[in-house]
């Protein structure tokens, strides 16, 4: 790439005296930054017309006074330490004060409300992020196999735009998965494939509430639904959770003419509950009393210990008022970003219409490999193996905490997922202790972060998916050592 270096053919100075200042100031400014290549003489001569000569003349100059170095054979580079102890713009933004900033900039109120940056127990892999797969235990080597497969096959018909609710054969698989093995109802035909669940909560925001309006939200509750909402300017409305979920008079008394509730029924997020028959059936009639919606996040029930899965809440709507996310950031990894929204048959084209304002259609390629995986049948293999991985995993952590740590931890939701929460005793302070084992390398979420208003219980949710079994017994151990110097 060339700077863009002007070459005034009417000024009475040179042109190689104008490149070499052009250059040097580009340098000095930071446009040109140290070890970047310089353009070849001849590309530089042919693309601003003039002889190369000069711009031999005008590099020599630059190499000369140090501001650039030539190796033979390869190019001219920028100096990697600069003469005259010029710093890069970062360090003299430094010493003069601060960047030039031109009058008043202003963020909207809705971002300047969004947290700055991620705590550091979301930002790092480690005992005990929670929402970390066993990355290491998935079968890359049939996912590479796959993916050289598509890609040998790839033709120029599918490098254009697609379809806004995705890949149908992935969309195919996806709906006879969740009709088997989830108990959703549901064709292809109303299943959006989206970039992780984050995607779809703010396409659901976008398509089903206006700024302003109320909506229900778990308390404590999932951070990433709580950011979604926020940014699309809905008011929150913290409804309690108990043991068996979503508290629903609770919501109904706090705010009956909410326009949504976002619920996590078959596993709750934090606390681990499942929302029973009875609750699950006056939300449900709320929802058509009200005129509301239900935004269900099922981000992780595929792994329960005890007895079978819980089938879905959107298996039981006879009203279509159920919108259902799901995600496979869980059952393959993250990274991926995909998963995908189940809408009412007679919504899917508005969807449509606000999943195009948005980013148009999902990124095509990695729909095609993904489809593969599952049709191919590695997917529900992957799935048998890493729940009996992640029962391991989750029966050492129990066993640990229960050994070393029985008196202060109380557990909950320990039977589904790869998360548990330890709630600790009244008057413990969480927030403190997350920070201090995050400086040791320990990664433990408070609970206090998961509420909107002031937190009832303080406690730690431990993610055990990506830790190793042998691993936990230690882990456990330093975070007993956190905790006693805590207490003193
Ligand atoms: C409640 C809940 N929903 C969804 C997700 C997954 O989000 P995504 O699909 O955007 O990766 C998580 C991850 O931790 C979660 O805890």
């Amino acid at each position: 790439m060339l700077p863009v270096v002007a070459v005034d053919r009417g000024s009475a100075t040179p042109f190689h005296r104008q490149l070499y200042e052009g250059y040097r100031q580009a340098i000095l400014d930071g446009r040109l930054r140290p070890g970047q290549r310089l353009p070849s003489t001849r590309g530089l001569a042919g693309e601003l017309g003039l002889s190369r000569i000069t711009v031999l003349s005008a590099f020599d100059q630059l190499l000369a006074e140090g501001y650039c170095e030539g190796r033979i054979g390869s190019g001219t580079f920028v100096a990697r330490s600069l003469p005259d102890g010029l710093s890069t713009p970062v360090a003299r933004a430094g010493r003069d004060g601060a960047t030039r900033r031109g009058g008043r900039r202003t963020l909207s109120r809705i971002a300047a409300a969004l947290e700055r940056s991620p705590a550091p127990w979301l930002m790092t892999p480690g005992p005990f992020r929670v929402g970390d797969p066993a990355v290491g235990q998935f079968p890359l080597d049939i996912w590479s196999r796959l993916l050289s497969r598509r890609s040998r096959t790839i033709g120029a018909a599918s490098l254009r735009y697609g379809d806004v609710l995705g890949y149908a054969p992935l969309r195919e698989e996806i709906a006879a998965y969740l009709r088997t093995a989830r108990g959703v109802r549901c064709e292809a035909g109303q299943v959006m494939i989206v970039s992780g669940s984050q995607q779809a909560l703010e396409i659901a925001a976008r398509a089903l509430l206006d700024p302003g309006d109320q909506a229900w939200m778990e308390e404590p509750g999932y951070w990433g639904a709580r950011d979604v909402l926020r940014a699309a300017g809905a008011r929150l409305v913290p409804v309690a959770v108990d043991d068996e979920g979503l508290d629903v008079a609770d919501g109904v008394a706090r705010a009956p003419r909410a326009r949504a509730a976002i619920v996590t029924p078959s596993h709750q997020f934090p606390v681990g509950g499942v929302l029973g028959a009875a609750r699950r059936l006056q939300l449900l009639d709320w929802a058509r009393e009200a005129g509301a919606w239900v935004i269900e996040d099922d981000y992780d029930s595929e792994y329960r210990y005890d007895g079978y899965p819980v089938a879905a809440l959107q298996g039981l709507d006879r009203d279509s008022r159920v919108v259902y996310i799901g995600t496979f950031s869980k059952v393959l990894f993250p990274a991926l970003r995909l998963g995908y929204l189940v809408i009412p048959p007679d919504f899917t084209a508005r969807f449509a219409a606000v999943r195009h304002a948005i980013d148009i259609c999902p990124p095509s390629f990695l729909q095609g490999v993904l489809a593969d995986f599952i049709r191919d049948g590695h997917f529900a293999r992957h799935l048998r193996r890493m729940r009996l991985l992640y029962g391991e995993r989750r029966r050492a952590l129990v066993q640990a905490l229960r050994q070393e740590l029985p008196g202060p931890l109380q557990l909950f939701g320990e039977n589904a997922g790869m998360h548990l929460l330890a709630v600790l005793p009244r008057g413990w302070r969480d927030r403190p202790i997350a920070e201090r084992a995050a400086r040791e390398g320990l990664w433990v979420m408070p609970l206090s972060d998961l509420y909107l208003g002031r937190a009832s219980r303080e406690g730690f949710v431990l993610g055990y998916g990506d830790v190793p079994a042998s691993d936990i017994p230690a882990a456990v151990r330093r975070l007993r050592s956190i905790l006693e110097s805590a207490r003193r």
